[in-house]
């Protein structure tokens, strides 16, 4: 008889490796025997694997080596058998042209990673932007029920001892810079402290909103996010995550489909309005749901923004780092505050309801953690907005934009790409004044590998002039530390002929975020004449991941996928006659 149809072993997936009296199970086995594994173990116990971005080029997943050692501990203890998979890491700020088409292929690297070896269950090791939504999208599609844990929240501190030293930081002091306000004796100094430890970006950026929305989404520890990737409390979560990767890996469940349903992303989306949250996560979500076969829209994201203000007091568009946010009580405060939004039935995979998960939670600092009734800014903080422009939707960070820019009208100054606003921006002749729109276009999926350029710069003339904000659009993203009235993802691309391609120097351009509006003032019939004359450029890549990329990306308003990765594979093993396969025999 088959060992898996023994009434007493369990059906762990890695059985279909170990657990076979046959030549596959025999090489399986004594393959492992060199990495230390015996046959009772391999024949016994749950395998779990830890997917590892570690790389030493990218500062942000720096301290994942100790937290696999950890994780790994953790696994030991609770009677796994661990294995750590190195995958490709993604180091935001090096990386050219941009990290984001290599999302995608981290996360068939993932994915395949996971389908191809004996795992009966995953641990996810990110930090980095791009890292967690590739992991999680990956791990998404295998179906192996999966634990996340994020690298944690960098520990800046600038030489003058301010919250300055971080990402957003940056973007300000290069404002002073442009503005006659800064010296470059001065801003030099910044560039020794802005970086100065381990971990992901200490506002909330990216990678810190998608680290905080994987507890929203159920799929990391209560509280694991924010912990600073220095603080011995998160080596201790590694441990734990390990642990509780066994439980997962023995019992085959939940799987990622059992946790990752509406509800979970409905919290997600509520958790990301009420933290501020990156733009970049609304392309990673609609990604990510995709992937399980979430029926996930934009205009999901607009309505559940309109019930739910922001009420942490975070950076880019609060005052403080994550570390005050977790000393307030964290996610699970937070959650707790915002309770009456949310689906308290959702599952989470430390194996309680959301309801459960945040009963004991408190918050210790209502300055940082906010009543709903008392947000850090009123009005919405993330929107949809449509119109002639953009028709299947741009999105925009209002709580981080001058709410004067919120229903504004002014003359486009067009720029084809960002080689062009390096060369121009500060060029009298092109009469940018305060109210002009500034437009970028051909920064898309396509056009560009959609690059975060949305924030462009703003003339020096007028930066002088104490300006610090003005109306951006395009179909490129924006960094999650960012901030300014930028109308970002414009959909469909221009690149790919949407309408932002048809826009010409001086067309008056009309936003109501109000009313959810972005128009271009310009006539069908003389739209149509441009759209006739229009001609898409040569691609400029003929081989290799980005002609794939280029030719299977989907827009920004469905995530950036590539549109055979859409929908989640019922578990695949080995079966048949490959199963039966001995390869190098
Ligand atoms: Fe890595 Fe910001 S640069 S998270």
């Amino acid at each position: 008889m088959d060992d898996e149809e023994k009434p007493d072993v369990r059906p762990l997936r890695s059985a279909r490796w170990f657990r076979k009296d046959d030549l596959p199970g025999f090489i399986h086995r004594s393959t492992l025997a060199a990495a230390g594994w015996s046959r009772e173990d391999l024949m016994e116990r749950p395998v779990v694997g830890i997917l590892n971005t570690w790389s030493d080029i990218n500062p942000c997943n720096l301290n994942l080596r100790t937290l696999a050692e950890e994780a790994r501990v953790g696994i030991i203890e609770a009677g796994g058998i661990p294995f750590e998979v190195p995958l490709m890491s993604l180091s935001e700020n090096i990386i050219k042209p941009t990290s984001f088409p290599f999302r995608n292929l981290l996360a068939m690297e993932a994915e395949e990673t996971i389908r191809a070896y004996p795992f009966d269950a995953v641990v996810l090791l990110g930090g980095c932007d791009k890292t967690q939504p590739a992991l999680l999208m990956g791990a998404a599609s295998a179906g192996v029920p999966f634990i996340f844990l994020a690298s944690g929240p960098a520990t800046p501190r600038s030489s003058t001892g301010g919250d300055l030293a971080n990402a957003t930081g940056v973007w300000r002091l290069v404002d002073n810079l442009r503005a006659g306000k800064l010296s470059e004796g001065d801003f030099g100094a910044f560039e020794r402290t802005v970086m100065g430890t381990p971990g992901h970006c200490a506002e909330m950026g990216t990678a810190s909103t998608m680290a905080v929305i994987c507890e929203a989404l159920g799929v990391s520890l209560p509280g694991s996010s924010l912990v600073p990737a220095i603080d011995r409390r998160r080596t201790h979560y590694a441990r734990e995550v390990g642990r509780r990767s066994v439980q997962i890996a023995a019992a085959g469940s939940p799987c990622p489909a059992e946790i990752l349903d509406e509800r979970a992303f409905d919290n997600a989306i509520t958790l990301l309005c009420a933290v501020g949250g990156s733009t970049n996560t609304i392309i990673h979500l609609l990604a990510l749901a995709g992937r399980v076969g979430v029926p996930l829209t934009l205009d999901r994201f607009d309505e559940i923004g309109r019930r739910v203000p922001m009420i942490a007091n975070v950076q880019p568009a609060g005052e403080h780092l994550t570390e005050r946010l977790m000393t307030a009580g964290g996610v699970p405060a937070l959650l707790k505050t915002l309770a009456p939004l949310l689906h308290l039935d959702a599952r989470t995979i430390d194996g309680r309801k959301m309801a459960d998960v945040i009963e004991s939670a408190e918050v210790l600092d209502t300055g940082v953690i906010r009543q709903l009734d008392d947000p850090v800014r009123p009005g919405e903080a993330l929107v949809v907005v449509r119109g002639n422009l953009a028709p299947d939707g741009a999105v925009m960070k209002t709580c981080a934009a001058d709410p004067r820019l919120l229903r504004h009208r002014g003359r486009a100054v067009i720029f084809e790409d960002v080689q062009t606003i390096a060369d121009r921006i500060d060029d009298p002749a092109l009469g940018i004044d305060e109210d002009s729109v500034l437009i970028l276009r051909n920064a898309g999926p396509v056009g560009a590998a959609m690059p975060e350029w949305g924030m462009l710069p703003l003339p020096r003339h007028l930066m002088e002039r104490g300006v610090r904000d003005m109306l951006r659009i395009s179909d490129a993203r924006m960094s999650g530390t960012a901030y300014g009235a930028a109308v970002l993802h414009v959909s469909p691309e221009a690149a790919i002929g949407g309408p932002l391609a048809l826009v010409r120097d001086g067309d008056i351009i009309e936003l109501d975020v109000p009313e959810r509006r972005l128009h271009l003032c310009v006539g069908e019939e003389e739209l149509a004449r441009r759209r006739k004359e229009w001609q898409a450029k040569p691609g400029r890549h003929k081989r290799g991941y980005r002609s794939l990329y280029n030719q299977h990306v989907e827009q920004a308003h469905r995530g950036c996928d590539f549109d055979f990765l859409r929908g989640a594979d019922e578990e695949t093993l080995p079966d048949g006659l490959f199963d039966g396969w001995v390869g190098g025999w």
